[in-house]
């Protein structure tokens, strides 16, 4: 049987002012390398495109590690043809400086209102090249959680979206565990309770290929 191949994106992307300072924000990639790991034990070919981080890049999962939200994308989009699902899982920045100075910005001389624009949105442009792939978006939120989920399941023409509750003790950026609700493009909710980040992506694993499998579709 033909193995299911899923490319999955992860982690935060750096949007750098010059070589030594950057916005980005607080995703360390560990719930996106989670899910690689449990498609790569469910048999799945994986390919992770992982934005910077201080954990290692996961076994016999083919990972390319890129900075930028620019860099991501041109990843993303190099594999996005050949792949059977995507799982966007990336918080990726949604704004970069105008300009980054190619050598470090003395402070004496620094500009404090810096000029940003927004960055692309990756997987609303993806998905508009999309052909039989199956697309999952993460949401991440503080509030109006699933409200603001179904929003991006719309707009980013998704089939699945997972909403992420991203405030402090409720799991999210950086905690070792993850609760979430994933909802479907018929409208369906599948809660995955709060368990550590592994076995939530086990869990987010099992049913997207019960719903999503070749013989299921
Ligand atoms: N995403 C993306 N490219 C961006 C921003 C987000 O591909 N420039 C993807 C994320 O990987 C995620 C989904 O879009 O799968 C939703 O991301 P999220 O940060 O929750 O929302 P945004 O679309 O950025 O909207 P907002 O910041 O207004 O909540």
């Amino acid at each position: 049987m033909k193995k299911i191949r899923c490319l999955i994106s992860a982690g935060p992307t750096r949007e750098h002012l010059d070589p030594v300072r950057f916005v980005s924000n607080p995703s360390t990639g560990k719930m996106g390398i989670a899910i690689a790991e449990a498609c790569r034990d469910a048999g799945w070919e994986v390919e992770l495109v992982l934005g910077p981080t201080h954990l290692k890049n996961p076994d016999g999962v083919e990972t390319s590690n890129v900075v930028s939200a620019d860099e991501m994308y041109e990843a993303l989009s190099a594999r996005f043809g050949a792949c059977d699902i995507l799982i966007m899982s990336a918080a990726v920045s949604d704004m970069k400086p105008k300009v980054c100075e190619s050598s470090k910005v003395k402070k004496s001389r620094m500009n404090f209102n810096v000029e940003f624009e927004p960055t692309r949105d990756i997987l609303k442009t993806l998905s508009a090249r999309k052909a039989s792939q199956i697309l999952v978006g993460f949401a991440a939120e503080t509030d109006n959680v699933e409200d603001y989920a179904r929003r991006k399941l719309e707009e980013k023409n998704l089939d699945c979206i997972a909403a992420n509750t991203v405030c402090k003790g409720e799991g999210g950026f950086a905690s070792d565990d993850n609760a979430l609700t994933l909802i479907m493009r018929g409208g369906e909710k599948i809660h995955i309770p709060m368990a550590s980040k592994s076995a939530v992506a086990k869990s987010l694993v099992e049913i997207l290929k019960k719903r999503f499998s070749p013989q299921a579709r």
